[in-house]
């Protein structure tokens, strides 16, 4: 669709709107600490704050400023520093990174060009730029890599430098199981018009019935896994998963401790006794597939996943979001970084699916059993980087988006991906079972 007259002033503002909310929350997370904290790696896994906050404004300048724009670079000595690809994590720390003043005045001179060019740009139907996508992948960017910041705050040592409300109390009791019936839906998207690639084109999936958890796995129920001896069995894990449970010395979530009788986590910088009602995260993979077989469950697939999420059984439609089309708003889902941790069960009733599915957007990233693929007619776009290079079966597909995810990037066909050993992203997980013969 190409966006003319009143619907591309509309765009525009739409979009100079996101832009300016996404660079307000990146600015948040960077200011709250001194530069010597911008430039300290607080784990092998994660960049320096300031590398992310340069590569932000790189990622926009490479695209928006330079792409779309077709102008002049405005720092091109600079794009090796910031290439994902080009700099492991791990050695970032020792690149020649531009101190977090000078990083903070080139975003500021990027921006002032895509202000520029958002005033000019014609949305044609090029791809880059119909519907505005360009910039909405240049959002959608922004905000995973402040997700990414938040996970690095998580794991900062140091006084507590981010604050927040805590999420809303249960509102209502939440069953166990859903069964979701037999039959086909419509996984995928070709018509949202900022949905990435790996996300398209809208399939039929036919799938036979099954049982899925009404809300994600808790922390109580978690706690009986470990408390019946869960990380030293080796029937529950899979010979991968528990060759690493020994490698890495696992017994618990990440960020979690013995607390007298109990646990306690620590959740950026303070320490609390664990609340059995919220949903367990900063699992890995693993850890989710070994409570799941302890329990006499398995994890879903990532059509599963999406059917109980999107499936509407009276219309037979997908619906964008569990509770029908609209964006998220604060009564729907614990999203971006409101709060500061996964709400308890039951806290978010107007966000539950038609068939009575809770909390399936937002609180934790939820693993499936599902290896990270391309959808039947998948096309990369607009470089193979985007996904294209991550299929395959080293990732597995996380679904949902956490409390720290922006509801810019997330949607009910929204995917992510990961190595399964990975826990210091905010996930968790719910099961999944296959249905008796007497319920089919
Ligand atoms: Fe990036």
């Amino acid at each position: 669709m190409t966006a003319t007259g009143s619907d591309a002033e509309t765009l525009r503002g739409r979009i100079a709107a996101e832009l300016a909310r996404t660079r307000a929350r990146t600015t948040a997370l960077t200011e709250a600490v001194d530069d010597a904290d911008l430039l300290r790696q607080h784990s092998p896994l994660m960049s320096p704050l300031v590398w992310d906050l340069a590569h932000v404004g790189n990622q926009e300048e490479l695209w928006l400023v330079r792409d779309v724009g077709g102008r002049e670079p405005v720092r091109q000595d600079i794009d090796h520093l910031y290439d994902a690809f080009q700099q492991p994590r791990r050695d970032r720390p020792a690149l020649p990174l531009l101190p977090p003043a000078e990083a903070r005045v080139y975003l500021a001179t990027v921006r002032d060009k895509v202000h520029d060019l958002l005033d000019r740009v014609r949305f044609t139907d090029r791809p880059l730029v119909a519907d505005g996508f360009a910039f909405g992948m240049i959002v959608q960017h922004e905000q995973q890599h402040d997700e990414t910041m938040l996970a690095t705050h998580q794991l900062r040592s140091g006084p507590p430098a981010l604050g927040a409300p805590p999420p809303p109390e249960p509102a209502v009791r939440v069953a166990d199981e859903v069964l979701v019936p037999a039959g086909p839906f419509t996984m995928g998207t070709s018509t949202d018009p900022w949905a990435l690639d790996n996300e398209r084109p809208a399939h039929r999936v036919d799938l036979p019935g099954y049982a899925i958890d009404a809300a994600p796995v808790t922390n109580g129920r978690y706690r009986e896994f470990i408390a019946d001896g869960g990380y030293d069995d080796p029937r529950w894990w899979t010979g991968e998963g528990w060759a690493h449970r020994q490698a890495e010395g696992l017994t618990a979530p990440l960020h979690w401790r013995r607390d007298g009788d109990g646990w306690a986590y620590r959740r950026f910088g303070r320490w609390s006794p664990v609340r059995d009602d919220e949903p367990v995260v900063h699992v890995c993979f693993h850890e989710a597939q070994a409570y799941a077989t302890w329990a006499g469950r398995r994890l879903p697939t990532e059509a599963e996943w999406e059917k109980a999420a999107r499936w509407d059984p009276v219309t037979g439609r997908s619906r964008r979001y569990p509770w029908g089309d609209d964006d998220p708003t604060a009564e729907h889902a614990n999203l971006g970084q409101r709060h500061l941790w996964p709400a308890p069960v039951g806290a978010y009733p107007a966000g539950a699916s038609p068939l009575g599915v809770h909390q399936l957007i937002g609180d934790v990233w939820e693993w499936t059993s599902t290896t990270f693929r391309g959808y039947p007619g998948f096309t990369a776009f607009p470089y193979r980087e985007y996904s294209e290079v991550f299929f395959g079966d080293g990732h597995r597909v996380l679904r949902g988006g956490s409390f720290g995810t922006d509801r810019a990037a997330c949607r009910g066909t929204f995917r992510n991906w990961d190595y399964p050993i990975r826990r210091q992203i905010f996930s968790g997980f719910r099961c999944a079972r296959d249905l008796r013969p007497d319920e089919r």
